[in-house]
């Protein structure tokens, strides 16, 4: 029987005590959040929570338990400075007066209910987060571009429980066992070169940029070569993204008229995604522009989102570069 290995002892090898204890801290509120899931039919927290968060839309009420878990589990570590979480306005930096200087070295950023929309109809949903270094101010710390980011994960909340994280070397995976511990059951994970899917929710598709279009009805009369595609979109982007990982493809949220700057946020869904696409040889783009490379501005910051395999993420970039130099010189 090969030795079993937990989430925190992977990473305490590979990345060293205090940050295993984060993802220690994550992996025990994961756990919590996957047992509230099972269970919601039994207890009371489907549904809305009756209030709107920042982002102007109606918090579940699994949105507010996994947020007030995840920013529990989190301040009581010494390490962990502050949290930036989607369900909030800004950061809730944490009293680290009592802790001797330079304790506090973390701010871990999240999404703690990723597929809110999916939550009363027993579909995946997931937690995504990303942890920077504190550089003196909490704000400064965050608003940094995504290579900067020293850890990145994401917990799958499903038939399994699947836990995939990377600290920058390589993309790992661990399953929820029966007692409630993160085994590794995955590691070196590769993303195939090209896949058979394609995930896009297509009721957008007339408000997309005209190159998006022309790129999806390219990519399906097989202009890119490999075999043909099928399309899959859960509308939730941990379960989107986790199939895209394992199977390989293109996941697609460009902008649109109702989301001008794209739908997805930079600092807690795009950036963790696209270090571990990275890490897996895939990639991640905001159409023209590496997702790592952008500089974000703001905390909520939205962003188009196209990631996956590398061949079909760089046939789409290259035909938004394109299509941007045609605008361009058409403007002359
Ligand atoms: P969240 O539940 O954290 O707000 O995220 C929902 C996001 C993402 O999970 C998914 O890919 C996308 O919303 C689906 O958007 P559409 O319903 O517009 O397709
Ligand atoms: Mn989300
Ligand atoms: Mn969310």
């Amino acid at each position: 029987m090969a030795k079993t290995v937990t989430v925190e002892e992977y990473v305490a090898a590979s990345a060293g005590v205090q940050l295993a204890e984060v993802f220690g801290a994550i992996a025990g509120a994961a756990r919590e959040i996957e047992w509230k899931i099972r269970l919601a039919g039994l207890s009371d927290v489907y549904g809305a929570f009756g209030a709107v968060n920042v982002q102007g839309e109606q918090q579940q009420k699994l949105d507010v338990f996994a947020n007030d878990l995840l920013t529990q589990t989190l301040g009581a570590l010494p390490q962990v400075a502050a949290i930036v979480s989607e369900e909030d306005e800004g950061p809730v930096v944490f009293d680290r007066k009592g802790g001797t200087d330079g304790d506090a070295k973390f701010v871990v950023i999240f999404d703690p209910l990723d597929g809110s929309s999916n939550i009363d109809v027993n579909v995946n949903v997931g937690t995504i987060f990303s942890v920077v270094r504190l550089h003196g101010d909490v704000v400064a710390s965050v608003l940094k571009p995504g290579t900067e980011q020293v850890a990145a994960g994401y917990v799958l909340y499903g038939p399994a429980a699947v836990l995939v994280i990377t600290t920058g070397s390589g993309v790992a995976a661990f399953t929820l066992d029966e007692d409630g511990k993160f085994l590794l059951t995955a590691e070196a994970m590769k993303m195939p070169e090209q896949g058979p899917y394609y995930s896009a929710n297509e009721a957008n598709a007339a408000s997309w940029p005209a190159a998006y279009r022309e790129y999806l009805l390219g990519l399906l009369r097989g202009e890119l070569g490999g075999n043909a595609y099928s399309a899959r979109y859960i509308g939730s982007l941990v379960a989107d993204f986790h199939r895209t990982l394992l199977k390989g493809g293109v996941f697609l949220y460009p902008h649109t008229d109702k989301a001008p700057q794209g739908k997805l946020r930079l600092l807690y869904e795009a950036n963790p995604l696209a270090m571990i696409a990275e890490q897996a040889d895939g990639a991640a783009v905001n159409g023209a522009t590496r997702i790592l490379e952008v500089q974000a501005e703001r905390i909520h910051q939205r962003t188009p989102l196209v990631i996956g395999s590398r061949r079909e993420v760089e046939a789409l970039q290259k035909a938004v570069q394109k299509a941007a130099l045609k605008d361009a010189g058409e403007a002359k």
